[in-house]
């Protein structure tokens, strides 16, 4: 049966990038025998938006709900839509209204890409960052009074669920099974936030009991983000809650590179819904429209797709094809953002060529 993959580029590079993941999951289907069927969507753009006055149709969500995946670009012009509207009308509606509830990024120093860090070399770091993508300190519970007085007080509470909380928790702990390490890290501060987190951190050991062969630990927000700089080796899956899942999955693919090569899925683990898997970056409307964007986390984060599938053996091959072009480093074939002359085309045909090689 193939698998229905709803393709939406959106903006700006977003556009330039996606023909090239699409081409090397065709690459990699032909060469490991799996069937796709992509359908492309005009809307979740500028575009649309301009001509019809919303970022998708009415009935957005009966197109999409049928496909296994949505393979996303970027969306935002800020020039031209305030990026509340494109955000709001599209990737968010598609992140709540599918309860994509797992946002998952790996954080791996591939080889060929320097790192920010001194002195780490390809498999120095391989981990991964889970974060709660649905609830937590990203409410809209909260309120101000006494506006503009000396007494203006604002408050926004952090909402936690059982449900919520150990639903994420579980799809990490079996992350980390899955993994040869096999060791979680949770990131906490049970000792300033007195309520939600101790409960957090109880949740965390409740969930550890039915995962006995994970190894566990914890450490406070603030000093975890050091170790992410300092000993980055240590971590295998990290598991946070929202606000914190979010700065620590923009740390992390920081420290392994370029905004440019850094993928991410929103994940609906139960399959109810699509998943949505896309590149970290934005639309950059700086460098849009030259062709010289990087495809790399495009193609990536087709891999991602690959992996939660269950296509292991495809997803790894696809990932050595990214680390083999890009480890010989010609610089006729990596894009600036690399160190390299070439652009968008000469990288993604690259990687094309060397999955169709396999
Ligand atoms: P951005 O990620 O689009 O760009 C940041 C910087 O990184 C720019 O200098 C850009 O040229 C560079 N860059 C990004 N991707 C690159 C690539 N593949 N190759 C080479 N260089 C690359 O973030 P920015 O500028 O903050 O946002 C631009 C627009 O994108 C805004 O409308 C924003 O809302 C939107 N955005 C959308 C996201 C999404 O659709 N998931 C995520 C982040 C931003
Ligand atoms: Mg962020």
């Amino acid at each position: 049966k193939p698998l229905k993959i709803a393709v939406i580029p959106g903006d700006g590079i977003g556009v330039e990038v996606m023909p090239y993941g699409v081409r090397c999951l065709q690459a990699v289907g032909k060469v490991f025998d799996i069937q796709f069927e992509f359908e492309e969507f005009d809307f979740a753009s500028v575009d649309y938006y301009e001509k019809h006055g919303d970022m998708m149709p009415k009935d957005w969500k009966e197109k999409l709900s049928n496909f296994d995946a949505l393979y996303f670009g970027a969306v935002g012009m800020p020039d031209r839509v305030p990026d509340e509207v494109t955000l709001w009308g599209s990737l968010l509606k598609f992140r709540r209204e599918f309860d994509q509830y797992v946002n998952l990024r790996p954080c791996r120093l591939l080889n060929g890409v320097a790192s920010p860090l001194a002195n780490r070399k390809p498999g120095d770091i391989d981990f991964w960052v889970v974060r709660e993508n649905t609830e937590g300190e990203y409410s809209s519970i909260g309120g101000k009074v006494f506006e503009g007085t000396e007494r203006e007080t604002v408050m926004q509470e952090t909402v936690m669920t059982r449900i919520g909380v150990d639903r994420v928790l579980k799809y990490a702990f079996e992350l980390a099974q899955s993994r040869d390490r096999k060791k979680l890290t949770s990131a906490t501060k049970s000792n300033g936030i007195s309520i939600t987190m101790p409960w957090w951190d109880s949740r965390v050991v409740e969930m550890s009991k039915k995962f006995p062969d994970v190894a566990v630990d914890k450490y406070h927000i603030d000093i975890l983000t050091a170790h992410f700089v300092q000993r980055p080796d240590i971590f295998d899956v990290v598991v946070a809650t929202n606000l914190f899942g979010d700065i620590l999955s923009d740390l992390g693919p920081a420290c392994t590179g370029t905004i440019g090569i850094a993928p991410s899925a929103n994940i609906n683990p139960n399959g109810t819904f699509p998943s949505l898997f896309e590149p970290v970056h934005g639309s950059a409307p700086d460098i849009a429209g030259k062709g010289i964007a990087n495809p790399v986390g495009m193609i990536w984060a087709g891999q991602m797709l690959l992996g939660h599938f269950g296509h292991k053996k495809a997803a790894d091959a696809l990932l050595k094809a990214i680390e083999d072009v890009l480890g010989r480093s010609e610089p006729h074939i990596l894009t600036a953002d690399m160190g390299g002359k070439g652009d968008t085309k000469s990288l993604g045909e690259a990687i094309e060529k060397e999955i169709l090689a396999l």
